[in-house]
């Protein structure tokens, strides 16, 4: 079937800051699918999780990464083609088979103390400025909680916040890149290794706790010492820029609704609406795919090697599933389907967590940074990948 499919200019900064405004036109010529200069953009809702539930067309990958950066044979192109999000099939069931009960709601229910503690200590800290760049005040946020989750000291918090923004330089095949992520890669692992050898030499055992399910699983058998540091690994990298980039767009959002925000203040239980709400509107996750064989699929044909992007947050927009899209309205009832964690085998793992850090770190925020309103322009990362906000200026009254 011949289509017209339109272009979507997903690689520009003015696409980043307002994906949404070119969304209306694509959707005329092409009521799911766009293209861009690498491949195809998919932002219809039903057709994203149908893809992304297809394992026999579709495989995650590194490989381009790996070999544009020429690193066959080290560690770190070890750690992209084994770790959970990396592996399909039998692997990957085995795998998060191996781990899953360590992240169900009633795990991460279990530390939302921690959340709210290490929240208050960061805003003690940054608050009494009166004015910061919310960006970088977000970005203590989740390696602070995965340091207190995995019950371990926050003093190495700014040698790993540096390493992991140094590993998602490798996601933008610069090739200045490569000595800084290698670089951050050999902190990483020292910090998994040490985490792990500590836990272990400490003799401690709650069968509750992150780190203690992760060793049992790898003592059951069922991951082997490098898979173990690689999933501690996987962990810090999955929540790292995809929690902070969608606290600071969630910020971004309610500086223009102040009600909204005082009663984030009040309300925690408003405050999952929020979360909920505004990952539906505005997320920052988009997932790539290849095409291992030639398919057709809702009448297009895709080539084998072709590169297929589930833009999940225009799927938010999809008015065939959320009616008046454009409208922010926490009140909305199905915001909650949102596909922002995914879908499909590798859904978020860490999604409940995710859902609970940022719901009491709301809470929390909008309780002591009073009239929070800009400072300075806002800026955007690039949308592809993980997307959202890289600047954002604020001054406030604190309390
Ligand atoms: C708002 C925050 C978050 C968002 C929007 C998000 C989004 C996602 C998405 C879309 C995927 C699927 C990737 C794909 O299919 O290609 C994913 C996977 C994953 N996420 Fe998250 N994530 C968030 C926070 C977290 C946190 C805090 C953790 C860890 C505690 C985490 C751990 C993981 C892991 C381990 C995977 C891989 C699962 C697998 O391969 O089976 N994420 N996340």
């Amino acid at each position: 079937m011949n289509t017209i499919i339109p272009i979507l200019p997903s690689e520009t900064p003015a696409f980043a800051r307002d994906p949404y405004r070119y969304l209306e036109e694509a959707r005329k010529e092409h009521p799911w699918l766009a293209r861009f200069a690498e491949g195809y953009v998919v932002h219809g809702y039903q057709e994203s999780i149908d893809l992304l539930t297809d394992e026999k067309n579709l495989r995650i990958g590194y490989d381009m990464i790996i070999d544009f950066y020429g690193v066959r044979g080290s560690m770190w192109a070890r750690f992209m083609n084994e770790m959970m999000l990396a592996v399909s099939g039998e692997t990957h069931r085995l795998l998060r088979g191996s781990v899953a009960h360590a992240f169900t709601p009633k795990r991460a229910k279990r530390e939302r103390e921690s959340m709210r503690r290490v929240m208050n200590e960061l805003l003690d800290k940054w608050a009494p400025a009166g004015n910061f760049d919310f960006a970088q005040f977000s970005a203590q946020f989740p390696v602070s909680v995965m340091c207190a989750i995995l019950g371990i000291s926050t003093d190495v918090l700014p040698q790993i916040t540096a390493a992991l923004d140094n590993h998602t330089k490798s996601l933008t095949f610069d090739p200045d890149a490569k000595p800084h992520f290698m670089a951050g890669w050999d902190v990483l692992w020292d910090f998994a290794d040490r985490t792990v050898r500590e836990h272990e030499a400490s003799g401690e055992r709650d069968p509750e706790a992150l780190l203690s399910s992760l060793i049992e699983a790898k003592n059951a058998g069922h991951l082997d010492e490098t898979n173990l540091r690689f999933m501690l690994i996987l962990l810090l990298i999955a929540g790292y820029d995809t929690s902070k980039n969608q606290l600071s767009v969630a910020m971004n959002l309610l500086l223009d609704r102040p009600e909204i925000y005082e009663r984030c203040a009040r309300d925690t239980d408003y405050c999952r609406d929020i979360v909920e709400e505004s990952m539906r509107y505005s997320s920052v996750v988009s997932n790539y795919r290849f095409a291992l064989r030639d398919f057709t699929f809702g009448g297009v044909e895709f080539k084998e090697g072709d590169t297929i992007v589930m833009a999940l947050p225009l799927s938010g927009r999809d008015p065939s599933v959320f009616p008046e899209p454009e409208r922010f309205d926490p009140q909305r009832e199905n915001a909650r389907r949102h596909i922002a964690f995914g879908r499909g085998a590798h859904i978020c793992l860490g999604q409940f967590i995710a859902r609970y850090q940022l719901q009491e770190g709301l809470h929390l925020i909008a309780q002591r940074l009073k009239n929070p309103r800009r400072a300075g322009e806002v800026q955007w990362r690039p949308f592809l990948g993980v997307g959202g906000i890289k600047s954002l200026p604020i001054a406030f009254d604190p309390t």
